[in-house]
Formats: C-alpha cells, sequence, structure tokens
C-alpha cells in the first residue's frame, strides 16, 4: 500500500534528523546557530506534524475506523493519537527552549531529549506494530489503496532544511535509549491499551490462533 510505504520512509527521514537535533542540542549554547534550530523547529512543525502526523489522522485512521470498523478511541490508534498530542506539546517545550536562546543550555537539552525519545518510541510503535497490521485489514475491506495528498511547498523546504541539517549535526549512537519492536516496548501497553491482539483481534482470529497452537 502505496501511502503505508510513504509513511515508513517518512519515518526514516524524522529519525534521522531527530538524531541530528539531539547533536545540536548537546553542542555548547555559545555554539549554537540558531537558524539552525529555527530550521530543526520548522522541521519537526511542518513536516513531522503539518505533514505526516495530519496523514496519519486524516486518511490512514480514518480508513481504519470508517472502512476496517476498528475502535479509534481505545487501543493502539487512540495511543497513537494521544502520542501525536503529547509529542505537539513536548515540541512546544523545545521551542521555548530555542527561544530563551544561549541561557537555557540545559533547558534546551532536556527538551529536546524528552521530544526525540517520545518520537522514536512512537516510530517504533507504529512501524512494529500499527502499519503492519494496517495494508492487510484494509484488503480484506476491499480498500487496496489510499489516495492522499502531495507535500506542500512549505513543507517541502522544511524538509529539504531538515536533510541538510542531519550532514551537519550527525546524529550519535544513543546506546542509553530503549528501542525495539512490539508492544512489549510501547510505554502505553497495559496503561492505556492492551496489546493489539486484545484491542483489535475478532473472533475468528482467535479461533484460527488457538488452533495453529493446537495444532489442529
Ligand atoms: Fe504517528
Ligand atoms: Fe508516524
Amino acid at each position: 500500500m502505496i501511502l503505508i510505504d510513504e509513511l515508513r520512509a517518512e519515518h526514516d527521514v524524522i529519525e534521522e534528523v531527530a538524531g541530528a537535533f539531539l547533536t545540536y542540542a548537546a553542542s555548547p549554547a555559545q555554539a549554537r546557530d540558531g537558524a539552525d534550530g529555527a530550521a530543526f523547529l520548522r522541521f519537526f512543525r511542518l513536516y513531522a506534524n503539518h505533514f505526516h502526523h495530519a496523514r496519519e489522522e486524516d486518511t490512514l485512521f480514518v480508513a481504519l475506523r470508517d472502512r476496517a470498523g476498528l475502535p479509534v478511541d481505545r487501543g493502539p490508534v487512540a495511543t497513537m493519537i494521544a502520542d501525536h498530542a503529547r509529542m505537539a506539546g513536548l515540541l512546544d517545550a523545545v521551542a521555548t527552549s530555542l527561544e530563551a536562546g544561549g541561557d537555557a543550555g540545559p533547558g534546551l537539552h532536556e527538551s529536546a531529549t524528552a521530544y526525540v525519545h517520545a518520537l522514536w518510541h512512537h516510530i517504533d510503535a507504529e512501524n512494529s506494530v500499527l502499519f503492519p497490521e494496517c495494508a492487510p485489514r484494509l484488503r480484506r475491506n476491499g480498500v487496496s489503496d489510499l489516495p492522499s495528498r502531495a507535500m506542500t511547498p512549505d513543507e517541502h523546504e522544511a524538509m529539504i532544511g531538515g536533510r541538510g541539517l542531519v550532514a551537519r549535526y550527525p546524529p550519535a549512537a544513543q546506546p542509553d535509549v530503549m528501542r525495539g519492536d512490539g508492544c512489549i516496548m510501547c510505554p502505553a501497553f497495559g496503561v492505556t491499551c492492551r496489546g493489539l491482539e486484545l484491542e483489535w483481534w475478532n473472533e475468528w482470529e482467535w479461533d484460527e490462533f488457538e488452533d495453529r497452537m493446537s495444532g489442529g
């Protein structure tokens, strides 16, 4: 499904620029170029939020609800929507730290770390849990493709700007960040979401699973 392939490719870009942003945020305040900080912010606001998250919400999630009959007010989709809102708040905190400029050394490092780690967890959850389930469930309901919109010139420019920053602030390895696949890695698991199987599987999927387990 083209939309899902595109969303995955966008994750790769967002993930890399997020890594570059941590490199930027870790550099000494007096060495930080304010224009680059603004370009990072533009990238996250326009490309990650306005383009990427919005298409997930207004195209993919809407199709899961209306055409695949999946709940969006609880379970994995509700978790992803809540993440988008929470991350927008974390990005506002980043913007405040950036505006405070040179005096906000530890402030920026802290707010950038909180934002980037949330973003990475979110990308892992979508890539490993949500997205693999979307295409087969939509296809079963006769949906083979989901037309979506192109980037606006502003979003495109923000994306190019972000990519340019990756070369200047190479992302460092982050061995202390726990990342991985599956519900078990998701902070919402067992808190606001019971995991994909309990939230999404229907009766015949459970029957099939039990048959397989019992060798039947
Ligand atoms: Fe998302
Ligand atoms: Fe995403």
